[in-house]
């Protein structure tokens, strides 16, 4: 697939299939992954894969808590709510039949001194972030649908994913990535802003 494809090609899919995605086609989402840049050359990534069904439902549950809290966060009307949770609990939203959740550990860093605590973690977070758009752009190649769940973010869930994948405090999750084959075909969101909405050349 050319490179243009599959960046426009890509799209947020949040409806999956129950079909398992195979253990080698995970494998090669995450060498793709981890040929992104990398701040300082740290490579202090881990992805976890949760494909085992009790973990991955687990995990399930607490993206399923990270939305209720995004959208009380946006003050979204209890109807609006109401129906984004049987969205979730009764469509499927979210479901699938494998999540990578993306953690670095903060205690591997190349910069030396507590000034810099701040820096290094953005670069981290950064590279990381490289490295989960490249997975994603792989999952298209590969027919796959993934979306970035950033809620699992929110304050205490983040401890729980950490905890449900077995790491120590020192990993910091960057996000969570549900994989799966879409259930109907993606058609990537337009863009309100245009590239020359938002460059300027000087
Ligand atoms: C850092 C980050 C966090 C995100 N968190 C969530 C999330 O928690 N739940 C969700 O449904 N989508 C999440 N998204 C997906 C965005 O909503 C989506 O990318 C955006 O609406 C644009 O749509 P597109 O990806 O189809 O182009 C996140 C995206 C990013 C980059």
């Amino acid at each position: 697939m050319e490179l243009d494809e599959a960046i426009n090609g890509r799209t947020s899919v949040r409806y999956f299939r129950e079909e398992p995605v195979p253990g080698e086609t995970l494998l090669e989402l995450i060498r793709a992954a981890v040929r992104a840049p990398t701040a300082s050359g740290l490579e202090n990534w881990r992805f976890i894969v949760f494909e085992r069904p009790e973990l991955a439902e687990k995990l399930y549950e607490l993206i399923a808590e990270g939305m209720m809290e995004y959208y009380r966060a946006v003050n979204l009307p209890v109807d609006k709510m109401e129906k984004l949770r049987a969205r979730m609990y009764e469509d499927g939203m979210y479901r699938a039949p494998v999540y990578v959740a993306v953690f670095l550990d903060r205690n591997v860093r190349f910069l030396k001194g507590r000034e810099y605590d701040e820096l290094e973690l953005l670069w981290s977070v950064e590279s990381a972030a490289m490295a989960i758009q490249n997975l994603m752009l792989k999952a298209v190649e590969l027919g796959l649908g993934t979306v970035y769940i950033g809620v699992t973010n929110f304050r205490g869930i983040d401890d729980e994913v950490r905890k449900l994948a077995g790491l120590k405090e020192s990993y910091y999750l960057v996000g969570v990535i549900p994989i799966g084959y879409p259930r109907a075909d993606p058609t990537p969101r337009k863009r309100r802003k245009s590239a020359e909405d938002v460059t300027e050349f000087l």
